[in-house]
């Protein structure tokens, strides 16, 4: 499967890639089309130093974020909150119809009590719903990946124990995206609803980033038991 990441040179980007390249053709995406070879080349000689080598099946390339847009059968927007609006416009007459955009976008900041969703405190809206606003034409939106860290993600030699939540309008689509999580070792899907329940899933992001600084927790998840 081809599977693109806008702003894929960016940290969750680079979790992702690293996890998937070793079944699917991962294209990074980048505003700079050179930076996202170089970064994509960084993390092919990353894998090639894992145990993960001798399995690789899949490959990580980088190209411009409408080049990686137009070639994926499934689309991650890993890109800042702020920049949903001018991304979806550069993207939405160039992805296929068929093609499953994934938002793990967290709209989140920090002030002097700690950090807070965005839409709660400022009258924005989800992340979720503002991709699918700014996407009128495509109907297989999917918000997921809120709670992963980053860091555990780009740890391909362990277990992220953990469950991802997923808010979707189409779950005809969900069982593409619940494959590729299910080849993430130790992540699980959990489906809250539609996409207007996305902050739900959002909301977490912050209140898990408070925990671990209060009580300095090392890159704490969240799972259902
Ligand atoms: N980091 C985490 O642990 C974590 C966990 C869960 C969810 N998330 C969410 O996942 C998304 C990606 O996270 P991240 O930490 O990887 O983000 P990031 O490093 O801040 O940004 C990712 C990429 O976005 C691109 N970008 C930056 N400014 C942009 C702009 N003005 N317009 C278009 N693209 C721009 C950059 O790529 P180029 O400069 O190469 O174009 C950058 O490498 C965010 O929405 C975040 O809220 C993050």
């Amino acid at each position: 499967m081809k599977i693109g990441i806008i702003g894929g040179t960016g940290g969750m980007g680079e979790g992702f890639a690293l996890r998937w390249c070793i079944n699917h053709d991962v294209i990074l995406g980048s505003r700079d089309k050179q930076r996202a070879q170089s970064v994509a080349e960084n993390h092919m000689q990353t894998i090639k130093n894992t145990s993960f080598s001798e399995k690789l099946n899949g490959s990580i390339r980088g190209d411009d974020n409408l080049s990686v847009a137009k070639d994926s059968e499934i689309l991650i927007l890993s890109i800042p909150y702020e920049n949903i609006q001018s991304t979806c416009k550069d993207i939405e007459n160039i992805i296929s119809d068929d093609c499953i955009v994934v938002s793990p976008i967290v709209p989140m900041s920090r002030n002097e009590d700690g950090f807070y969703y965005i839409p709660f405190v400022d009258g924005k809206k989800s992340a979720g719903t503002l991709v699918a606003e700014n996407l009128p034409h495509c109907n297989k939106i999917i918000s997921a990946f809120h709670t992963i860290s980053e860091v555990k993600l780009k740890n391909i030699e362990s277990s992220l124990n953990a469950d991802t939540f997923i808010c979707t309008n189409n779950k005809d689509s969900l069982h593409i995206l619940n494959s590729l999580i299910s080849e993430i070792e130790g992540l699980r899907s959990i489906y809250l609803g539609p996409l207007s329940l996305s902050y739900q899933a959002e909301v977490l992001t912050p209140m898990i980033l408070n925990s671990s600084k209060q009580n300095k927790l090392k890159h704490p998840g969240i799972k259902l038991v």
